[in-house]
């Protein structure tokens, strides 16, 4: 018990680190119906202790704010009406200092309640609420991002931010793996999603997947090569999704003088030609692919074969819809609404990005987002 209210702390704390760059001005901006502000990620994953666990364990539970739960349920129609997605931003009451209060009220309680001794079931449910807030940490940065880079004055987050320059680390080669019969699945007695349940077989062909992540110098080929212009590379969807947008060039980066500039979390930079491609979407991965006359994996191959290469700079597309294994169970209370009901019209990312919580990845992970979506960190690897 002990070792969870420790897990618990450390994640809050980390949460909260996180934001120790940003201004007051900062935290309530949401530049998109899919980002949220950061004062909306601090209220929401307290929101989900306190739903999940504290008005559960206690019928005495005395709320922080009644009103809480319905700014800050983000889908969850189980908890009733809430927000619309689109309007988090406008949440100028209550500020900052109130929803940081919220946080405290909100540890001191669960605090109390590991400080007893509660069933296995709740325990589950705390770790199911670290492991959401861990979720959140990601998103707050991905998010805060994506909020920045609408200003144009371009202003850095953290300017010691450097992880979106990494680059491959080992020579490039193409691992083999052999076709025949193999289990996916999470299969370990660890914490995992529901939607990594199902453990089941499935065969795959021959193939050969790449050691290595596409660069920046590579996918400024496929541009300068006419990769956004030629509609024989491009899904029918992706193409009227490039045109309609008009787009000549991933998110984040802009052409000035004729030099390539990138915007990071630390700032507007000059591309770096050998880092690692980020912020893609599956239909950009999907045309670069084929204009390498190659595929992108499918989520089994990338699974079988994620022992053979480094991941964890981005999370990778495939070619898999995000569909539920054979056997999959929906819980029949408000943690069934956590993955199961997104299984339509988005794709399968696998791996974890530079800005995935410490110790919150294995692969087995299932992220799923929508083809056009590439806020995310997310980068291409071939397979042929
Ligand atoms: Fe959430």
């Amino acid at each position: 018990m002990n070792d969870l209210l420790e897990k618990y702390k450390e994640t809050r704390k980390e949460t909260e680190r996180i934001c120790k760059t940003l201004l007051v001005e900062d935290y309530n901006l949401q530049a998109a119906f899919f980002v949220s502000p950061a004062k909306w990620h601090l209220g929401h994953t307290s929101w989900f202790f306190e739903q999940f666990v504290l008005k559960e364990a206690s019928s005495n539970y005395e709320e922080f704010c009644p009103k809480y739960s319905f700014i800050f349920n983000s889908y969850y129609q189980t908890f009733g009406e809430k927000i619309v997605r689109n309007k988090r931003g406008l949440l100028s009451r209550p500020i900052v200092e109130k929803v940081f209060e919220y946080r405290k009220y909100i540890d001191q309680q669960i605090q109390e309640l590991l400080e007893k001794s509660i069933s296995e079931e709740f325990q589950k449910t705390i770790y199911l609420g670290i492991q959401h807030e861990q979720q959140h940490q990601e998103l707050l940065l991905t998010d805060i991002k994506f909020n920045f880079y609408q200003n144009p004055l371009k202003p850095a987050f953290d300017s010691t931010f450097q992880r979106i320059f990494a680059k491959n680390k080992t020579k490039q080669k193409w691992v083999k793996i052999p076709e025949g019969l193999y289990t996916i699945g999470h299969q370990k007695d660890s914490f995992c999603y529901d939607n990594e349940l199902g453990v089941h077989q499935v065969f795959l062909q021959e193939f050969e997947i790449s050691n290595q992540y596409v660069t920046n110098r590579e996918y400024l080929e496929f541009m300068e090569d006419g990769g956004y212009e030629d509609f024989r590379l491009w899904l029918d969807e992706g193409w009227n999704w490039v045109t309609k947008n008009q787009l000549e060039s991933p998110l984040y980066w802009e052409k000035t003088k004729g030099n390539w500039k990138q915007f990071t979390l630390s700032g507007e930079k000059n591309l770096d030609l050998d880092s690692i491609l980020c912020h893609v979407s599956f239909y950009e991965a999907n045309a670069f692919a084929n204009w390498k006359k190659m595929r992108l994996p499918t989520e089994f191959e990338w699974e079988i074969a994620s022992d053979t290469f480094e991941w964890g700079e981005r999370w990778e597309w495939t070619n898999s819809a995000y569909l539920p294994y054979p056997n999959f169970k929906v819980s029949a209370d408000a943690k069934g609404e956590y993955n199961g009901k997104f299984m339509s019209n988005q794709m399968v990312l696998r791996g974890s990005s530079c800005v995935t919580s410490k110790g919150h990845s294995r692969k087995t992970y299932r992220n799923f987002f929508h083809p056009e979506e590439s806020w995310q960190f997310s980068g291409i690897r071939l397979v042929k």
